[in-house]
This record gives C-alpha cells, sequence and structure tokens, in this order.
C-alpha cells in the first residue's frame, strides 16, 4: 500500500485540467452490455474503479484495452485522442461476482442492462460502505414493477426477466445508480416506463445521451421525470463522456484553502452552480468563462452553513472537502449531510489535524482555526481522503495521508496534477 505525504503552506498556482467524470463512465460503460459491437468513448478517467469495471465487464466477455493510463485508445486518453474502444460483440453469461461488486458497490449498474440484454442477472448484493448501508431496495422493487421476478439468495440478487414490460414506477427516496439501472432496464423493456422522482444528477443525463446515441427514445432528460420508449434493439455508439464536476470542485478547495491562483480547464460549468455558490458566499474569488474557472486569492474566508442535496442543490461528494476548507474559514459553519447516514468519517482525520469540528447527529459544527498541523492521517473512503488531501496542502508541517488506494478511485493523476500546481506532494510506499 502507498501513502502520500504534503509538505502544507504552498499556494497552488497555475492550470489544471479536468478528467472525465468517474460516476458518468461507469453506467455508461454498463450500458455497451446494451447493444453488440464496438463503442468509441472519449474521455474515459485513468481510475482504479474504471479498471475494476473492465474486469467485470471482461468477465461477460465483454472487452477493452487496459493499457497505461493515457495511452492513445485507454481510459485517460482525452477527448481529442483516440477513444477507448468497447467490444461488446462477445457479450456471454449474466453474473457479477461478489469479489468484484465487493471492491466497487458500482457494479451493481450492470443489473439492468443484463436484465435488457439477457433477460436474466446474477449480482451480488453489494455490502454496506463506509458512508453507510446503501441499500439497493429501490432498484428492486422498479425491477419487480418491470415484471422482473428477483429472488435474494446466498448474498445474490437473482433476476428473471423472461417478461420486462414498461412500468409506472415513483422513487420515494432520490437515488442515481437506481434512476441509472432503470432506466438501462426500460429501454429494451416492452411498453413505456414512466419513473418520477428520477435523480437529475448530470451523470444521470450523460448516461440518457449515451443511450439516445444508441437509438433509445428517452424523454424528461435532465429532469426528475424520465419517459422511456423500448426499443426492440440498439447500436453501439460514439460518446464523449463529461468532464467531472467533483473533481473540479477538490481542485477548487484546494485552491481557495491555500490562497492560490488557479484556473481549471475543461470544468463542467453548468454543474457547478450550487459549488460556486458556496465558494462565493464564504469569500472565495472565482471567474468564471466557459469552460474554465479562476480562483484567485481573496479577502479572509467566512464560515458559512451547507446542506448536502440532491442535484441541484450542494453534493453531498463535496461535503468532505468543502469541510477542510471551512476548518480554516473565518466564523463557524454548520454542514448537514442529508444523503447518507455515515459520511463524516473525515471529521476525526482533521481533527488530528488541529480542526476545530463537533458532530450532532447529521450535523458538523466546524469552528475556524487560523492553521492545521500536519499530522499522518488515514484515508477511509474516497471523498473523505480527498478531503485530507485539501487539508494537508493548507497544514503547517508535513500530512502523511495512509491507505491512499481509496484516492486512486476517483481521482486521476492527483500527484501529477497537484505537482504541476506546485505543491509539495509525493507518493512513496507505507
Ligand atoms: C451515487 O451513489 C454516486 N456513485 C455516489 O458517489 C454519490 O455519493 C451518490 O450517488 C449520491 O449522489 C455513483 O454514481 C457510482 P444513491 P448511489 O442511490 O447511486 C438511499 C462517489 O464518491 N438508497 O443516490 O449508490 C441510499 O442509502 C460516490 O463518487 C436506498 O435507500 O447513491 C442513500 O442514503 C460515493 N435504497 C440515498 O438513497 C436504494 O435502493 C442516495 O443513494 C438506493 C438508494
Amino acid at each position: 500500500m502507498d501513502k502520500i505525504v504534503i509538505e502544507g503552506g504552498i499556494p497552488l498556482k497555475g492550470e489544471v485540467v479536468i478528467s472525465g467524470a468517474k460516476n458518468a463512465a461507469l453506467p455508461i460503460l454498463a450500458a455497451t452490455i446494451l447493444a453488440p459491437g464496438v463503442h468509441e468513448l472519449y474521455s474515459v478517467p485513468p481510475l482504479a474503479d474504471i479498471r475494476t469495471a473492465g474486469r467485470l465487464l471482461g468477465s461477460l466477455g465483454i472487452k477493452f484495452p487496459q493499457g497505461p493510463p493515457g495511452r492513445s485508445g485507454t481510459p485517460g486518453s482525452s477527448g481529442q485522442d483516440a477513444p477507448l474502444l468497447v467490444d461488446s460483440s462477445g457479450l456471454e453469461g449474466f453474473e457479477a461476482p461478489y469479489e468484484l461488486v465487493k471492491t466497487m458497490r458500482a457494479a451493481v449498474l450492470v443489473l439492468g442492462p443484463l436484465v435488457a440484454r439477457q433477460r436474466r442477472a446474477r449480482v451480488s448484493l453489494p455490502g454496506g460502505c463506509a458512508i453507510g448501508a446503501r441499500p439497493i431496495n429501490l432498484h428492486l422493487k422498479g425491477l419487480e414493477a418491470m415484471g422482473v421476478k428477483i429472488t435474494l439468495r446466498e448474498g445474490y440478487v437473482e433476476a428473471d426477466a423472461r417478461r420486462l414490460n414498461g412500468a409506472d414506477i415513483y422513487f420515494d427516496t432520490i437515488t442515481v445508480t437506481g434512476t441509472e439501472n432503470l432506466m438501462m432496464a426500460a429501454v429494451l423493456a416492452k411498453g413505456t416506463t414512466v419513473i418520477k422522482n428520477a435523480a437529475m444528477e448530470p451523470e444521470v443525463g450523460d448516461l440518457a445521451r449515451f443511450l439516445t446515441a444508441m437509438g433509445a427514445q428517452i424523454e424528461g432528460i435532465d429532469t426528475d421525470v424520465l419517459t422511456i420508449h423500448g426499443v426492440k434493439e440498439l447500436k453501439p455508439a460514439s460518446y464523449i463522456i463529461m468532464a467531472d464536476r467533483i473533481e473540479a470542485g477538490t481542485y477548487m478547495a484546494a485552491a481557495a484553502i491555500t490562497k492560490g491562483e488557479v484556473t481549471l480547464l475543461n470544468a463542467p460549468m453548468p454543474h457547478l452552480t450550487a459549488i460556486m455558490g458556496k465558494f462565493t458566499e464564504a469569500g472565495v474569488r472565482l471567474s468564471a468563462e466557459p469552460g474554465r474557472i479562476t480562483l484567485q486569492p481573496g479577502g479572509a474566508l467566512h464560515g458559512v452553513d451547507v446542506r448536502t442535496l440532491p442535484y441541484p442543490g450542494f453534493p453531498t461528494d463535496m461535503q468532505a472537502q468543502f469541510m477542510a476548507l471551512m476548518s480554516l474559514a473565518r466564523g463557524a459553519s454548520v454542514i448537514t449531510e442529508t444523503i447518507f447516514e455515515n459520511r463524516f468519517m473525515h471529521v476525526s482525520e482533521l481533527v488530528r489535524m488541529g480542526a476545530d469540528i463537533t458532530v450532532s447527529g447529521n450535523h458538523a459544527i466546524v469552528r475556524g482555526k487560523k492553521t492545521l498541523q500536519g499530522a499522518p492521517v488515514m484515508a477511509t473512503d474516497l471523498r473523505a481522503s480527498a478531503s485530507l488531501v485539501v487539508a494537508g496542502l493548507a497544514a503547517q508541517g508535513l500530512t502523511e495521508i495512509h491507505r491512499v488506494y481509496h484516492l486512486d478511485r476517483g481521482y486521476a493523476n492527483l500527484v501529477e496534477k497537484f505537482s504541476g500546481l506546485g505543491a509539495r506532494i509525493q507518493r512513496m510506499p507505507e
């Protein structure tokens, strides 16, 4: 296992290019199951989760090259380079084994496409995870409404979809991958499916646009009511995956906390309204033009309250990184997590760096300090690890972040990108 060592206190300077969105690439890769042939995907980020998805698709007879990140035609080559070619003509089988699903719960995204294409699926139930129980009951309830017979056996979901009919589905909790799974089941179902209270996250819209490029008929994209008219078959498609709004927000937090001057290139502006709004409210000076956001050192940061909400609200995936920023703001900030029941694992690590944070229920009260001190800290989940990097970049002295494999899941070339901004950061074996 590796660790990342950061010498904090250096204002970041320069430009950073935002990569393709992990949470758009994962459902889009799963969707290649829906149509035999060669799909051309651009801006697939070079992440551990993408490699895991590659292993899962490989076990289903679908191949794509897993060369070194960035080599043309492999995950990480940018929109201009050769696309990632995903050949799904050899699809066989319908299983997603436990050993793959336990390392990446987003593997459940093959459930909908397998049900649609193979008319059956055997997918391991994802276990819990650091941030919460994260059941998939709503995914299963929606499939049953479409006529799929669901059996839970030995920790697996067994789905029999000899009948797959359109249905009216209402999600009483907004679920991102639940919406994605049901949309992928519905595109090849008989008749029309209406999904109400659908997730409106931009990544859901990106999947819908990819499915449309394959020939699916979907109305209401980017709204909370999706109407999907089932079609007989779909064709492989070519698609450029959207930029990652959470990676962008993470680099914004790092620029702001170090009082640096940083320009983000390829930033997905329309999806950053809530994030940019909160940064501006906290006193961060930022200017934006299409695809570029520049943060400049401005006045002192002050504490602002934030509640995580489904899109277009402030994203839960930015909660930990924003908390790190608030730990050095003047005054207090109340951070309320409304999506997951246990997403404050980063608090105790930030407190070890000198932050003043008290948790009460789903609220964290942050009282800003003048400085943080570098310390050895432990990463527990993807975004908690990102918040420790953000804090370490501003802390006095050395911060050692252990178990950085969490970071590899969601941040492409993190050490290289921060080094390019002048950070003193390096990765080494534990
Ligand atoms: C997606 O997870 C993202 N992952 C998460 O990003 C993100 O935090 C989350 O959406 C919320 O935006 C991917 O897209 C791969 P949910 P997902 O279903 O779909 C409850 C990251 O850091 N729920 O929208 O699993 C659930 O417990 C990751 O990149 C049910 O109760 O999240 C949670 O409290 C972390 N039953 C809430 O809904 C269900 O059947 C929202 O979960 C489904 C969900």
